[in-house]
């Protein structure tokens, strides 16, 4: 069921699944530049893949049917995340971010932590944006003020898939290639500033004391497996799962995969 609510910016949506008596919460964080249906594959088998677990899943602001924020940042998408949590009336969440979802469940680890009950990092990394990437940044924006979102999606496609999905599996990399294209360009625009003004969070991962599990592509390279290697072993306690056959949006790309990581680790380790 959605829900959107009033915020003093403008108004945040997110789908809520599942009993609101249910033991445990799980908010799934989308990546740049994504919106709530990157989640499609966890929402259609959810009952069966987490059961007793309710799924939150929120467009972030400036995509999907969320507002763009006055001032966007990993800090302040993560601070949206706190009133929806009062809204549905949950204390403490599983917080799952893919990539950008991640840099902003660490941001939410430093400012919220008290409402995590655990982290799920997928397809994601600490450190900040190097030079190089940030100067990539520059021109993503550039050209998405002078031509549309659509202008970049050909480039963006190969580095979000595997190698896997692209060969055998058309219809995903179609879908795919619409939601890029849906990005509105205000909401990319101010992700992708965002993004390369993000802080290094390697020093949040030695801080973190809630169970952990990363799980990476094994054709991931956009975040690659030494990025996932690197994070999990800075994470006490953590655990890395990696999947074959997956790229950058394994959880769209390898699901019966995923959702079984995911639904181990929340059996034993959050249960
Ligand atoms: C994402 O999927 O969120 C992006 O790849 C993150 C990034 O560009 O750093």
């Amino acid at each position: 069921m959605e829900h959107t609510l009033a915020l003093s910016h403008g108004t945040l949506s997110w789908d809520d699944y599942g009993s609101h008596r249910a033991a445990i919460t799980l908010v799934l964080l989308h990546g740049f530049p994504h919106d709530r249906s990157l989640w499609a594959a966890q929402v259609a088998t959810a009952a069966e893949a987490f059961p007793d677990t309710r799924l939150l899943v929120p467009d972030l602001p400036g995509f999907g049917r969320s507002s763009p924020l006055p001032s966007a940042s990993m800090d302040a998408y993560a601070d949206v995340l706190e009133p929806m949590l009062d809204t549905a009336g949950v204390e403490r969440a599983v917080i799952g971010g893919l990539s950008m979802g991640g840099y902003i469940a660490f941001a939410f680890w430093r400012r919220h932590a008290a409402r995590v009950r655990a982290l799920l990092l997928m397809d994601t990394k600490a450190p900040a944006d190097t030079d190089a990437a940030r100067e990539k940044r520059l021109q993503l924006i550039a050209t998405i003020q002078g031509h549309g979102v659509g202008a970049v999606v050909a480039d963006m496609l190969p580095a979000q898939l595997g190698q896997t999905t692209r060969r055998d599996n058309p219809a995903l990399v179609e879908r795919v290639e619409v939601m890029l294209r849906r990005a509105p360009a205000s909401g990319v625009t101010a992700a992708a500033q965002a993004l390369m003004d993000r802080i290094d969070s390697t020093p949040t991962l030695g801080t973190i004391t809630v169970p952990t599990l990363v799980i990476v592509g094994d054709e991931d390279t956009t975040t690659p497996i030494s990025d996932a290697i690197a994070m999990s072993a800075g994470i006490p306690g953590s655990r890395l799962v990696t999947i074959p056959g997956a790229g950058h949006l394994a959880p769209l790309e390898q699901p019966t995969i995923v959702n079984a990581a995911i639904a181990e680790f929340l059996d034993v380790a959050v249960r």
